[in-house]
């Protein structure tokens, strides 16, 4: 078989063949692994984990994850700000966190976005969240063609804040005080 420059409808014909699913959409098998995959960067991180999921140019966005790195309050982070602004500073911030449990309650997904409600079993109080992730499409030599591009992900964050012993709940809070005034 020869090309030449006038062949070159058949050339877009057989780009087309040699990389199928360019334009097709998630299937429940990329879905689930890049739910499963972000799971595991909670649970236990590893920088080869994070390149392969996430995309180098990622954003991530979530209140409650910046609530989280203040303490509660709007300072030093912007509450409303972006949480990472890249996969490197997701890295950086990642390699520093003690794992926290993480399962996959839900997924839905469309054609390059997908939900995922998530439980994080933490003591005393559960977390659950919501994420949502946005990906694009990757040639990458691996078994999931996409990686994940931005997140928009919330969750109870008074619960986590709890747990980590920064927020007394107003029940704890009562009791001290009638315990004071007795
Ligand atoms: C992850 O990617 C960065 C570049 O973005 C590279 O410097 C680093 O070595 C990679 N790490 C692993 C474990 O693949």
């Amino acid at each position: 078989m020869r090309f030449s420059t006038s062949n070159g409808a058949g050339l877009v014909a057989l780009a087309a063949l040699a990389f199928p699913s360019v334009n097709a959409c998630l299937t429940y098998h990329d879905a689930s692994t890049l739910a499963t995959n972000f799971g595991l960067l909670v649970s236990s991180y590893s920088q080869k984990l994070a390149n392969e999921t996430l995309a180098p140019d990622f954003i991530d966005y979530s209140e409650s994850v910046n609530t989280l790195i203040d303490g509660g309050g709007d300072a030093p982070v912007a509450l409303l700000g972006e949480t990472f602004s890249s996969r490197a500073a997701y890295e950086s911030a990642s390699a520093t966190q003690p794992s926290v449990p993480f399962a996959v309650q839900n997924i839905w997904y469309n054609c390059d976005t997908i939900t995922v409600r998530w439980k994080s079993a933490q003591s005393p109080q559960p977390v659950i969240g919501i994420s949502v992730f946005h990906t694009v499409f990757k040639l990458l030599n691996k078994p999931v063609q996409y990686q994940i591009d931005e997140i928009w992900g919330e969750f109870d964050s008074a619960a986590w804040l709890e747990n980590l012993g920064i927020l007394v709940p107003a029940s704890r809070k009562q009791k001290r005080e009638i315990a004071f005034e007795a």
